[in-house]
């Protein structure tokens, strides 16, 4: 990873930004509405950012959001990254580097994942307390620029368990029903074979989805406080007696949209201030 790429992206933003984001939002499949929430906003394009890749995948947007969401100052992803895309893992971490050069403290990590925890129901929704890299890679890997971080950093605390707290706390105050637990990311395209979601569960996994870890691992390393939300679009392979689509997970995000926009508007609004470490 080196800087200057980091730098021109920040300065790009910067140069437009009127009140400095402190909340970085990365919004999921399906789940970018929740940029039209902010107000007083400014967005930007990612093809218009130096060295920023740009989003293909359909129901992503591909722009950066910046202003106010309840009170707070943001900045959000409509539209991320995946290394199935054929990104490399450098270039899917990169805008959680660049929200770490904005001032970001805490980031919000959002994904649409098929459930393993047979408990679950699709429309869940599933604070991320822990993860599973089933990559079988790492953002992390290559030379390390020891300004952005440690070269081992610990990942025993991926997820803030304050954050998580307050999240908990948040879906109490709307009587929202939400889950807990830990999200296993493969590379994908593939969705995963019965096999492989019986072997997850046996590791422990309660859902998977194809994104998230990559990012995560790169604001812990950048000391940043992570909270993540699975919505839960569809139950895993092998679980119920039906194809998996793309089209599904699409129709049930659209379907939380409410209870998800009501609780990310909710955590964001009574976010505490205190940083991590
Ligand atoms: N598997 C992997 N990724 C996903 C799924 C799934 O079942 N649902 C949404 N993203």
């Amino acid at each position: 990873m080196s800087l200057r790429p980091l730098k021109e992206a920040t300065t790009y933003i910067n140069k437009q930004v009127k009140k400095q984001p402190t909340i970085g939002l990365i919004l999921g499949s399906g789940l970018g509405v929740l940029a039209e929430e902010i107000e007083d906003k400014i967005t930007v394009a990612y093809k218009d950012i130096p060295h920023f890749p740009e989003s293909t995948v359909q129901g992503h947007k591909g722009q950066l959001v910046i202003g106010q969401l309840q009170g707070k100052q943001v900045i959000a992803m409509q539209g991320r990254f995946h290394f199935y895309e054929g990104y490399t893992m450098e270039q899917v971490t990169f805008p959680v580097r660049v929200m770490k050069q904005l001032g970001i403290e805490t980031v919000i990590v959002t994904n649409a994942a098929g459930g393993i925890n047979e408990s679950f129901e699709p429309g869940d929704l599933m604070l991320i307390t822990d993860h599973i890299n089933n990559m079988g890679t790492n953002p992390l890997i290559g030379p390390n620029e020891e300004s952005l971080g440690a070269r081992f950093p610990d990942m025993s605390e991926a997820y803030d368990r304050k954050l998580v707290n307050h999240a908990k706390a948040s879906a109490d105050s709307l009587g929202l029903k939400v889950q807990a637990g830990v999200y296993v990311a493969n590379t994908g395209p593939s969705y995963e074979t019965a096999a492989e979601i019986r072997m997850l569960r046996t590791f422990g996994g309660d859902a998977v989805g194809m994104s998230t870890v990559p990012e995560v691992i790169v604001a812990n390393q950048s000391n940043m406080r992570v909270l993540g939300i699975s919505c839960i679009s569809n139950m895993a392979a092998g679980i119920l007696d039906q194809p998996l689509s793309h089209q599904e997970v699409m129709d049930t995000t659209e379907k939380v949209r409410e209870d998800f926009l009501r609780f990310v508007k909710q955590i964001v609004e009574t976010l505490p201030e205190t940083t991590k470490g």
